[in-house]
């Protein structure tokens, strides 16, 4: 069975509580079971992990390979912009990675209309929503069966 890696990054946490105007009313649980049944549905097998910390982001896809882990669902929220640690650690592992994000980073501030992230992951997902986990989940399938 294909073994996809969820990755939610810092204040995912709060979904449905943070800048509703923004995010939407959908909440981290919500997606989560969004997601599960589309694995159950195509077969695979998920492990969904939601950190507000870095250094533990950069540990979980460090061991992802040897858990046997085929690809990487990340929205690194905030450290999409930020971290090089994160960037390092997908360039490493050695497993695609599919990036997300609920909002369209390319219309909000410019601070966000760069990531870190895109140049090491397979491609890229903004701007629709929940929806988005969704599309990047079914890409993520189709790169861990390839
Ligand atoms: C986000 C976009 C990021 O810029 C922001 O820091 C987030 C969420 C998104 O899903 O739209 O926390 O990754």
């Amino acid at each position: 069975m294909l073994k996809i890696l969820v990755l939610h990054g810092p204040n995912l946490n709060l979904l449905g509580k943070r800048e509703v105007d923004i995010y939407g009313k959908v909440t981290i649980d919500e997606i989560n079971g969004a997601l599960k049944k589309i694995a159950e549905n195509k077969k695979v097998s998920l492990k969904i992990v939601q950190s507000n910390h870095e250094g533990e982001i950069v540990d979980v896809i460090g061991t992802a390979k040897a858990e046997g882990t085929n690809a990487i669902l990340i929205n690194p929220a905030a450290y999409t912009h930020t971290s090089v640690a994160i960037r390092d650690a997908i360039a490493a592992c050695g497993i695609p990675a599919v990036e997300v994000h609920l909002s369209n980073i390319y219309s909000r501030e410019e601070f966000r209309h760069t990531s870190l992230i895109a140049p090491v992951a397979a491609g890229q997902i903004s701007g629709f929503g929940k929806t988005s986990y969704a599309l990047g989940l079914e890409a993520a399938i189709e790169l861990a069966d390839r």
